[in-house]
């Protein structure tokens, strides 16, 4: 067994046997259901060796994870000129705030906030049906996790349609301010769709491979972002990942980060590691409180903090 394996196997160990497991967002009526007392982690290296334990494939619903492969996908499409719709800067606040967004004229401050996530998923959008746009972010993370079974969980996404009022008010707001171009259902729809791909925790790792490889595809070798893309990626996700818990967690655990309402957080540990990590019980920031605190003990003991 390798070192890796081994830490794994001791971190999950660990986190089962803890009373203090947050408590499972019920603002999405779906996500409440899910048993609190489950935890799965996996670490796939560069070389890609796999080291996983503890509930490592049990699918779970992404949600704000997805946001990473979607800031992707939209830079692709728009380049720079993304930055003209969303800044990236942390927020200091929570992830479905709307305040700044008045001051801000309508330009969300990160997109790893829901306004600025909503605002990239319009940028994806970009005229097409949601259909279409859909299927795209689909076939991205079946061929970034080098897995076809990836899918997106429909009773999550009518869960989230139906209680979604928030975010239909944020993407009015920002619509209002002309910075979504396309119908605000249509922009909705996706959105909703897109954080509730269902995924588990060795395919979510290997999905964010690329970001700990300099951009490169783990199984093909060949480019799906340039270098200098990863790394803007990694700083977003460190600075504006865990929204208002962003600075604890680059704190305590040091390493870019993107963290789900469903309890999954997806860590980078550049050139050498893709962590993905679910426990599904929050803190109050909504992020995964055993999640952080598992990555916390890794980070630790296999000295991968980047500072
Ligand atoms: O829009 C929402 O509220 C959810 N679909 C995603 C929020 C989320 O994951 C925040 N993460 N910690």
């Amino acid at each position: 067994m390798t070192d890796i394996q081994r830490v794994v196997e001791e971190i999950a160990e660990e986190m089962r046997a803890r009373p203090d497991r947050g408590e499972v967002a019920t603002y999405i009526p779906e996500l409440a259901r899910v048993d609190v007392r489950q935890f799965g982690l996996a670490v796939i290296d560069t070389e890609g060796n796999v080291a996983a334990a503890g509930d490592c494939d049990v699918p779970f619903s992404i949600q704000s994870v997805s946001k990473v492969f979607t800031l992707t996908l939209a830079l692709g499409k728009a380049g720079d000129r993304l930055w003209k719709k969303v800044g990236r800067e942390p927020s200091g606040s929570a992830f479905n705030s709307i305040v700044q967004l008045e001051y801000e004229k309508g330009i969300p401050r990160n997109p790893f906030i829901n306004a600025g996530a909503i605002a990239v998923t319009d940028t994806i959008l970009s005229g097409h049906q949601p259909r279409e746009a859909l299927g795209e972010i689909v076939r991205f993370m079946r061929f970034l996790a080098d897995d076809q079974n990836v899918h997106i969980d429909e009773a999550v996404a009518a869960s989230e349609q139906r209680t979604g009022f928030r975010n239909a008010a944020l993407a009015n707001y920002m619509k209002a301010y002309g910075v979504l171009e396309n119908p605000v259902d249509f922009t909705l729809g996706v959105y909703f769709h897109h954080c509730a791909i269902a995924m588990n925790c060795r395919q979510l790792a290997m999905a964010g491979r690329f970001l700990a490889q300099r951009g490169k595809h783990p199984v093909t070798g060949l480019s799906v972002v340039p270098p200098e893309r990863a790394r803007r990626i990694n700083a977003v996700m460190l600075t504006c990942g865990h929204y208002d818990g962003s600075g604890e967690f680059a704190y305590r655990v040091g390493l870019p980060g993107k963290s789900g309402v469903g309890g999954g957080i997806l860590a980078i540990a550049p050139g050498k590691a893709s962590i993905a990590v679910w426990a599904p019980g929050l803190d109050a920031a909504g992020n995964s409180h055993l999640g952080r605190i598992a990555l916390e003990a890794l980070t630790r003991r296999l000295g991968w903090s980047i500072f």
